[in-house]
């Protein structure tokens, strides 16, 4: 089917339904600062950072300066065998963000990769110790480490189960889920106190069900982001690094969304005062502009992993992609890092996260189907009755509403959540949250 002057027989669109998109299609033409501009000359504005991606705005110059100077010098090297001058300073200004020891980075393209990439890390790790009998791996309900198998095995998202479910890694298991519907269904920028502890399950059923000598690494997201902004019960990521360190197990952060000023903070990792063994990242890190993504490692893991007998011609750790470091995503990189500073723009994402909080819990409590309304950092997410027998169309038709009426918001299952570029001004805050108001009272 073609639609005006572009042709759109050809593309398979991702993680969209594809028979309802042709029918009403949403196409953006172009972007800077807060807006894009459609298809169709209508404006929308970017409610959702692009995906939690351009954390800086739309179109900013000093990327895209940084991105054409880098591809005049040196548009790509291959990574293996030799490196690049971009990448070896992007890694440098990472490390120099992240807290503790984390201080080594491996470069990828995308969070899928970061949470494959850190699985295999923490693999490699243990076997260097002659611990290779560590291998089960675990991972969270409703926890999104991306689309890999890997990362797939170890979240929890249904939806992956039912399609790919057969072909997931073996030795996994799953905590229980972190959200109490009934006393946290309403949070206002605080962190939620649970009666009992939610990780008791992990210390009496499943560590001691597979053995904690035989496991290699838990993997959470700090705040649960692509589910629907669910976040941790106070204390709980503290008491989750005392009990791996316990029993020897690595902890990996899959700070993909919460990474680079989401919390106000560089990580979740500093929000919330605990250092992982792995801190995996991707989105905000060159704005959104080029793919990148990585795993940052403590130091005890690179340092083991040197101590081989192996000659030195051999790779340490057998892994790697084409475009790992890739010297112009590591230009959008080092730009964007020094712009977030230069605009102090995590400071501003933390003072603009209580405006978009305070706005999400006055505006939405007792409309119709509300059952829920989350805010902390700079997002927000407000929680819908499903429609009978339709789980997530309720929050889809608002999701479209929300676009014709010029707002990109974001449905997770009947959760739709905001979370604006870092620039947001209280105006947009307003724009956005009547609209997806608006919408929320069409759809009762
Ligand atoms: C926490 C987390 N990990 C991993 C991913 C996967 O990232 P990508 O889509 O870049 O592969 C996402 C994407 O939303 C994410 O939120």
């Amino acid at each position: 089917m073609a639609f005006k002057e572009f042709n759109m027989d050809n593309q398979w669109l991702p993680f969209t339904p594809n028979r309802a998109f042709l029918k009403d299609p949403r196409v953006f033409v172009g972007a800077d600062g807060m807006e894009f501009k459609t298809h169709d000359g209508r404006t929308v504005i970017d409610g959702i950072s692009s995906l939690w991606c351009v954390g800086a705005g739309h179109n900013r110059k000093p990327i895209n300066e940084a991105i054409k100077k880098q591809l005049d010098t040196l548009d790509y090297a291959t990574a293996f065998q030799v490196s690049n001058d971009q990448a070896f300073e992007a890694a440098t200004r990472i490390a120099a963000l992240a807290p503790g020891d984390l201080n080594k980075v491996l470069f990828c393209n995308s969070g899928s990769e970061a949470a494959d990439t850190s699985l295999k890390v923490a693999l490699a790790y243990h076997r260097a110790r002659g611990e290779g009998h560590r291998n089960v791996f675990i991972g969270r309900e409703k926890g999104y480490h991306g689309v890999g198998f890997g990362g797939m095995s170890v979240g929890g998202i249904p939806g992956n189960r039912k399609a790919f479910g057969s072909a997931f890694l073996p030795r996994v298991d799953h905590m229980r889920f972190i959200h109490d519907p009934v006393n946290h269904a309403y949070i206002q920028n605080e962190e939620p106190v649970w009666a009992e502890d939610p990780l008791l399950e992990l210390e009496q059923r499943i560590l001691p069900l597979h053995d904690p000598s035989n496991v290699a690494a838990i993997i959470v997201e700090p705040v649960s982001g692509s589910a629907g902004w669910y976040l941790p019960p106070k204390g709980y990521l503290k008491r989750l690094r005392e009990i791996c360190d316990k029993h020897g197990i690595l902890l990996i952060f899959d700070e993909v969304i919460t990474g680079f000023g989401r919390m106000g903070t560089n990580f979740a990792s500093d929000y919330y005062g605990v250092v992982p063994d792995m801190l995996n990242f991707a989105k905000c890190v060159t704005n959104g502009l080029i793919p990148m993504g990585g795993v940052i490692c403590r130091d005890k893991l690179y340092d083991q992993m040197m101590k081989t007998d192996a000659p030195e011609h051999v790779v340490e750790f057998f892994h790697g992609y084409t475009y790992s470091g890739h010297p112009v995503a590591c230009a959008a990189a080092i730009a964007t890092l020094d712009l977030f500073k230069n605009e102090q723009l995590f400071s501003r994402a933390g003072e603009m996260g209580p405006v978009l909080g305070n706005a999400f819990h006055s505006a939405f409590r007792g409309l119709p189907n509300v059952i829920g309304i989350r805010s902390l950092g700079l997002a927000a997410a407000v929680e819908l009755a499903p429609i009978a027998g339709s789980p997530g169309k309720r929050a889809y038709d608002i999701f479209v509403e929300c676009f014709h009426n010029g707002a990109l918001v974001r449905p997770a299952g009947d959760v739709v959540v905001i979370a604006p570029p870092y620039i947001v001004e209280k105006s947009h805050i307003d724009t956005l949250v009547n609209t997806l108001a608006d919408a929320i009272r069409h759809a009762a």
